[in-house]
């Protein structure tokens, strides 16, 4: 997969700038109330990024695991959060010698998979790390609200230690592959005299709640709850079956195409 330049050469971009994008306490509090109720202490949060939720997972004595595809993100975390649990891996194909009472993909990470293959080896294997009766909680764009208020253009901007930053993304609507569409960002790095400016393009995915329901089903969950928020659905999923549903045994008897690239 290609991982983006900004989860990658740019991570410490990402994470200074979404200091102020997005409110990491309210974020965790969210996570905290789906798994308190499940009762779940021991868990996985994929896409952990730089570990902006890691820190309240462990002041909250969880038993805490965060993975990431970049190395960097993963490097960031750990300086981030010292005492924290992070490995590098990527959600289509984990191979880890822990299961889990719940996986949290975090901060709409499953964007990411853009194919229904991606789909179907990331549930797949999140499915394979869970425990007997374990939790997926996961959030997505709502494929709804998206495309029906579709933006072709946005901007942010945020600061953060003297550093002045800008991201101007532009938007199309791709439909290849589902409900995705294609994302440029056009990053500025000001500090003082100095200025630094770098590109991403990548493609994005929506889902509709049928999508996720079948898809879903189909990798042996049962759906507990969806909760439709703004432009997202957050899904509290569980693993009801020991053994791989009809649909998974053909789908990965086959596999006939290594997870994509793109
Ligand atoms: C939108 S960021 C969210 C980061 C973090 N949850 C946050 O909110 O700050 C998405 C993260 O998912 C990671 N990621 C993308 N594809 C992945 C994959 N296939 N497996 C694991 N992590 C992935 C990226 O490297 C990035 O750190």
């Amino acid at each position: 997969m290609k991982v983006m330049k900004i989860y990658s050469e740019f991570a410490r971009v990402y994470h200074e700038m979404y200091q102020s994008i997005f409110n990491y306490e309210e974020g965790f509090k969210l996570y905290h109330k789906h798994l308190s109720k499940l009762n779940c202490r021991k868990i996985l949060e994929i896409g952990c990024g730089s570990g902006n939720l890691a820190k309240f997972f462990i002041e909250h004595k969880y038993d805490y695991t965060g993975l990431d595809i970049s190395k960097e993100m993963i490097e960031l975390a750990k300086e981030m959060v010292p005492d924290g649990n992070f490995i590098r891996g990527d959600m289509r194909n984990l191979e880890l010698d822990e299961e889990y009472e719940a996986v949290i993909v975090t901060g709409r990470t499953f964007t990411h998979m853009t194919t229904n293959h991606d789909v179907m080896f990331a549930l797949n294997s999140i499915h394979e790390v869970l425990q007997k009766e374990g939790w997926l909680v996961f959030d997505n764009f709502n494929a709804y609200e998206i495309f029906t208020a579709f933006k072709e253009e946005m901007s942010h901007k945020a600061n953060y230690d003297g550093r002045k930053y800008s991201r101007k993304s532009k938007t199309s609507f791709d439909l290849e592959h589902g409900w995705t569409w294609k994302w440029n960002a056009k990053y500025e790095v000001e500090e003082g005299e100095k200025k630094q400016t770098f590109e991403d393009e990548i493609m994005l995915r929506a889902f509709t709640e049928d999508e996720l329901r079948l898809f879903l089903t189909i990798n042996g969950f049962k759906i507990e709850e969806m909760i439709l928020e703004n432009n997202a659905i957050q899904t509290v999923a569980q693993k009801i079956n020991e053994k791989k549903t009809n649909a998974q045994q053909l789908y990965f008897k086959q596999k006939l195409n290594k997870i994509s690239e793109t």
